[in-house]
């Protein structure tokens, strides 16, 4: 039911951890449920993801897309980092089981949480950044499939 990809980043996660001092921190909630996903950026005066990582009380889903989202957004420009999806993430894991496409949001979601608390705290805006909602409902998920 889990491709092979899925099951690699799950067993192996790729930037577990927290970072000192980062430059955004975003944190959200899966309201179907409940749980967490938090993920630190560090961006350069490039604007360049130098570094990520996340931390989440989440289930394997979550874990393997995190995992794949983390690694994608790694070196992107912010702009480029906005365009990676929960699809494009699902898509670089050959797919996730429909029940468990809702935890694939988590990581994206926290991306655009933390890109919003960068934005803040250096008093800029971001292109095509929305304020970023801090639960995850059904209706979001509707809208992308
Ligand atoms: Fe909650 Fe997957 S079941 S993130």
């Amino acid at each position: 039911m889990y491709s092979e990809k899925v099951m690699e980043h799950f067993s192996n996660p790729r930037n577990v951890g927290e970072i000192e001092n980062a430059s955004g921190v975003g944190t959200v909630g899966n309201a179907k449920c409940g749980d967490i996903m938090r993920i630190y950026l560090d961006i350069n005066d490039a604007g360049i993801i130098e570094d990520v990582k996340f931390k989440t009380f989440g289930c394997g889903a979550a874990v393997a897309t995190s995992s794949m989202a983390t690694e994608l957004v790694k070196g992107k420009t912010i702009k480029e980092a906005l365009n990676i999806t929960n699809k494009a993430v699902m898509e670089a894991l050959d797919g996730l089981p429909k029940a468990k496409i809702h935890c694939s949001l988590l990581a994206e979601e926290a991306i655009h949480a933390a890109l919003w608390d960068y934005a803040e705290k250096n008093h800029i805006t971001i292109e095509g950044l929305e304020k970023p909602k801090s639960d995850i409902g059904e209706e979001e998920e509707e809208e992308n499939y």
